[in-house]
């Protein structure tokens, strides 16, 4: 009898949840030729890295990384074994000759439009003695999409699915365009296959990805083309399928279809990710944004008019070149205008190849330090005060993942909040309802009160009141 050994794979992934779907996709891609994940590089048979190269510090991080994994893999092949390393994703793409030239450990370098491309790539790897690594980090004509295997078995209960990527947009600080390419959305048919396979397999949540979701504009079967509100509307008739998201829009893009969408969809959750960037016209203008504060606030005020009580997330940037203190103050008082339950924002960090890393008035790096500190301060305090005004209430959470304490689950509020609870683990994947008891400025903790944790009977019983704090 032959027993066929698995190979382990490890793929670490970087940056934002786009890398996530990506890594899912290489995974699906890879079962087939024998790999099965595993969750250290030690003792894997390929390790991948799924890079992301939006900020220097992203790309730094790989670069330390690969300095650790030559030293393994030099060491495995000493003892007479073989380790694959790969480099995928947005790093890869742009600075892919350089990595084979500085790391000649590194087997095969891969841009996010060609990993469908993988397994003749590890064939090629495999039997590659040259000593320089292979590079496949076109934008083909082909779209992986069509490529990709249909089974995927490596989501779980909140998946991603990936409607649109690339971007044409050419914000001045960034670098998809040129990592990720031209703005491409797929087309209707294969993304609603991809969601009734998700939702048949225990998906219960959907958050549709896209460098410029809310730009989709994808071919239906009719021959129409379809934007991202009708596109909504069609999920949200699948059964089974309870929840409803997409990230990343873009201001410019996010019509009043689309707003009325939200109204109208009880399954579209009230979250919504709408980075701004600046509060300063003059820094928006030099960004390349084509829109003003006053443009957003205005999309905000339709947005919370359709769902009231909406939670609002966005992107910062401090110190873009040239901004001043005036220009400071203005994201300010943007920020306290609108008010926020989740953010992210980050010092301006110059990319190699993008309009802005080449104007002269950069910003010193201790007033953008300071920036950031002040403008994280009124942030975090308005997340707190979103997350304390939830504190009594009882909330919807799909539970999709362990804590890190014993007998504890987390998952999402409809808001987009992290949740923790005490629940037996035959829980995850449902939807329960849970008395939020403690918040602080990234998550809560509650007790599942009812639905399906009422069946689960006394021995249930027994765990709620315990709510545990976990910090995420
Ligand atoms: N420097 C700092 N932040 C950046 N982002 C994109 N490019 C840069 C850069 N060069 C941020 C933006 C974007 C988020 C994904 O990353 O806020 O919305
Ligand atoms: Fe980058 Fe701007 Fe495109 Fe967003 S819209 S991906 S920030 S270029």
């Amino acid at each position: 009898m032959v027993t066929l050994v698995a190979k382990k794979l490890y793929i670490k992934t970087y940056g934002c949840q786009m890398n996530v779907y990506d890594t899912v996709r290489m995974t699906d891609v890879l079962t087939p030729l024998g790999y099965k994940t595993v969750d250290s590089p030690e003792g894997a048979d390929m390790v991948i890295l799924n890079t992301c190269h939006i900020r220097e510090k992203a790309s730094e991080k790989v670069f330390s990384e690969l300095g650790l994994l030559r030293r393994m893999k030099d060491k495995r092949e000493a003892a007479g074994e073989r380790m694959l390393i790969g480099v995928a994703g947005c790093v890869a793409q742009a600075e892919g000759e350089e990595i084979l030239r500085r790391v000649k450990q590194v087997d095969m370098v891969f841009g996010p439009q060609t990993y469908h491309r993988l397994p003749e790539m590890v064939t090629q790897a495999l039997g590659n003695t040259s000593g320089r690594g292979i590079s496949d980090t076109d934008f083909p004509v082909e779209s992986k999409f069509d490529f990709l295997p249909e089974e995927s078995n490596h989501q779980g209960p909140a998946a991603f699915l990936s409607v649109q990527e690339g971007c044409d947009k050419f914000c001045t600080f960034c670098v998809v365009p040129y990592t990720r390419g031209a703005e491409f959305s797929r087309p209707v048919a294969s993304i609603l296959e991809e969601a009734r396979r998700l939702v048949a397999n225990g998906t219960r949540e959907i958050t549709l990805l896209g460098q410029n979701v809310n730009g989709f504009h994808g071919e239906a079967p009719d021959g129409s083309n379809w934007k991202l509100g009708r596109l909504l509307r069609e999920l949200a008739e699948i059964d089974g399928l309870g929840r409803l998201r997409y990230t990343t829009s873009h201001p410019n893009d996010m019509d009043d279809e689309l707003i009325a969408t939200h109204a109208d969809l009880a399954s579209l959750m009230p979250y919504m990710h709408l980075p701004i960037q600046s509060g300063s016209d003059r820094i928006l203008e030099m960004m390349n944004r084509k829109h003003t504060a006053d443009k957003y606030r205005k999309i905000i005020d339709k947005l919370r008019t359709a769902v009231p009580g909406l939670s609002l997330s966005s992107d910062f940037i401090v110190g873009f070149p040239g901004e001043t203190d005036q220009d400071f103050a203005d994201t300010l008082r943007l920020v306290t205008d609108v008010s926020y339950a989740q953010s992210y924002s980050f010092k301006y960090s110059p990319r190699p190849g993008t309009p802005a890393a080449g104007i002269e008035a950069q910003v010193p790096e201790d007033v953008k330090s300071r920036r950031l500190a002040m403008l994280q301060e009124l942030l975090s305090a308005q997340h707190l005060a979103f997350n304390q005004g939830t504190v009594g209430k009882t909330l919807s959470v799909l539970l999709e993942r362990k804590g890190r304490a014993e007998n504890q689950l987390g998952g999402r509020s409809p808001y987009m909040q992290s949740v923790f609870v005490k629940a037996p683990e035959r829980l995850m994947g449902q939807v329960v309802d849970v008395k939020i008891e403690t918040a602080n400025p990234n998550s809560l903790t509650g007790t599942v009160v009812t639905g399906d944790y009422e069946n689960v009977g006394a021995q249930a019983a027994n765990l709620t009141g315990t709510g545990m704090e976990v910090r995420i």
